[in-house]
């Protein structure tokens, strides 16, 4: 028996071993100094913006692509595009992060929550028909820690119900369903560039659909509310960069959403290598998952195989029973999270309530009075979220961690740091008479 690293004991993952994230290269350098001696530092014409809309699109094969200053304001930007207003609603995964549902609040609609399936912690496809009312208009499947939604049988309820689907891929550059790429199976999706993403810049976010009239819109939300044209190149003179030649008439209700040059040119970098990254994300995934599900009460992410994953976060759920531990599922949890830090391993957990349950929405904050959940324009208040409807995003929560950290995370690990990994936390369950 060797000692736990908590208990003095030798650790498994020596100092040093990680690699920090985002990985910063050269070519990241080179773009941020082309872009720095362009003088060219904003605008929605501006070089950097257009060239890093036109190569996302490309890599993901949609036709019309909005750069934005966050994916919160991207998601926006396609709940303002597809009217969804006062009083609507729009059906959320209990577990996402905070933003899949606020940016519904932003439009002034109410979130209603659906559980997720415990395996896949996805939107159970089947909690979703019961939540629609004659206010639904929208579904926000979540493509969380980087694994798509089961999302045939999301775009079947959708059709048949009238509703849209906007899909959440924050976490998601790269993942695969059937084939299909997320962001390209509903009617509009968005994506996240934050610096912790799998496609990191810093700050900023996608917007992306095939559909002409929610692109018109999402771009004009982008600005101001401004009658925008997607590709006026007359507009932009290198010499002259700040000085455009439109108006500024605004036509409907809008914001700034707008990123700056710098975030878009490092994004294009960064797009250089995500097929790369999200490899070995995958290859570290695949190799942990393996090395650990013979080892009682450690539960692997379920990946099923019509999927491809790009493991943004490495999330394992944990059984006291199964590992012969008489402990609440969070005494557990936490033990046994302090003691694989001790290890040396990067771990961490990411959420630990369900949405419905934040007071946000517990207590109906959003704008103060009730609103939106009691907007005039609604003839009755929003139902409040029941037990059932986060009941497995709580169990999950109390019960999981996640491998990898924000800083360190699996993306930019070896190989032989996975090795080492799965001895850590191997040595924790092999002691547990040392926590319990
Ligand atoms: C699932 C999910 N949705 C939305 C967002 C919001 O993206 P951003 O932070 O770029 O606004 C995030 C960011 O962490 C996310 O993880």
């Amino acid at each position: 028996m060797s000692v736990l690293a908590i208990n003095r004991g030798k650790k498994t993952v020596p100092d040093g071993s990680h690699k920090i994230w985002p990985i910063i290269t050269d070519e990241d350098k080179k773009m941020v100094m082309e872009c720095l001696d362009s003088g060219i530092l904003t605008g929605p014409y501006g070089p950097q913006i257009q060239g890093a809309e036109r190569e996302f699109a490309e890599w993901l094969g949609v036709k019309y692509c909005l750069m934005s200053n966050s994916g919160t304001a991207a998601l926006h930007m396609a709940v303002a595009a597809a009217g969804i207003g006062p009083g609507d609603e729009v059906i959320v995964p209990s577990f996402t992060f905070l933003a899949s549902a606020l940016a519904v609040m932003h439009n002034n609609a109410v979130p209603v929550f659906a559980d997720i399936e415990p395996d896949t912690f996805n939107i159970d496809p089947e909690k979703i028909e019961s939540k629609i009312t004659p206010r639904t208009r929208a579904i926000i499947p979540v493509h969380l820690h980087g694994l798509c939604a089961d999302m045939d049988p999301v775009l079947e309820i959708a059709r048949r119900r009238g509703l849209l689907v906007i899909e959440d891929c924050a976490q998601a550059h790269g993942a695969k369903y059937k084939g299909r790429a997320a962001g390209t199976m509903g009617d509009m999706a968005f994506f996240s560039v934050q610096a912790s993403k799998n496609l990191p810049c810093g700050e900023g976010g996608f917007f992306v659909t095939n559909n002409e009239k929610f692109a018109a819109a999402a771009n004009s939300v982008r600005l101001f509310g401004q009658n925008a044209s997607f590709d006026d190149e007359s507009l932009v003179d290198p010499l002259r960069p700040l000085d455009r030649g439109r108006g500024f008439e605004s036509i409907g209700m809008g914001w700034q959403y707008m990123p700056g040059e710098l975030p878009a040119a490092v994004t294009r970098a960064q797009l250089r290598k995500l097929d790369e990254r999200n490899a070995n994300a995958r290859a570290n995934g695949d190799f942990l998952s393996n090395a650990i599900k013979d080892i009682p009460g450690v539960i692997p992410p379920r990946i099923p195989e019509n999927r491809v994953t790009v493991y943004h976060k490495y999330r394992i759920r944990l059984d006291a029973a199964t590992a012969g531990v008489n402990a609440a599922p969070t005494v557990f949890r936490d033990r046994v999270l302090a003691a694989i830090q001790a290890e040396g391993v990067e771990a961490c957990l990411w959420e630990t309530l369900p949405l419905p349950l934040q007071k946000s929405f517990a207590s109906r904050v959003g704008y103060g009075r009730e609103c939106p959940w009691s907007c005039p324009l609604r003839d009755k208040p929003a139902a409040p979220a029941a037990p059932e409807d986060y009941a497995q995003a709580a169990a999950l929560l109390d019960s999981s961690i996640v491998i990898g950290s924000h800083s360190f995370p699996v993306i930019s690990q070896s190989i032989d740091t996975m090795k080492m990994y799965a001895e850590a936390i191997r040595k924790v369950f092999d002691n547990l008479s040392e926590l319990f």
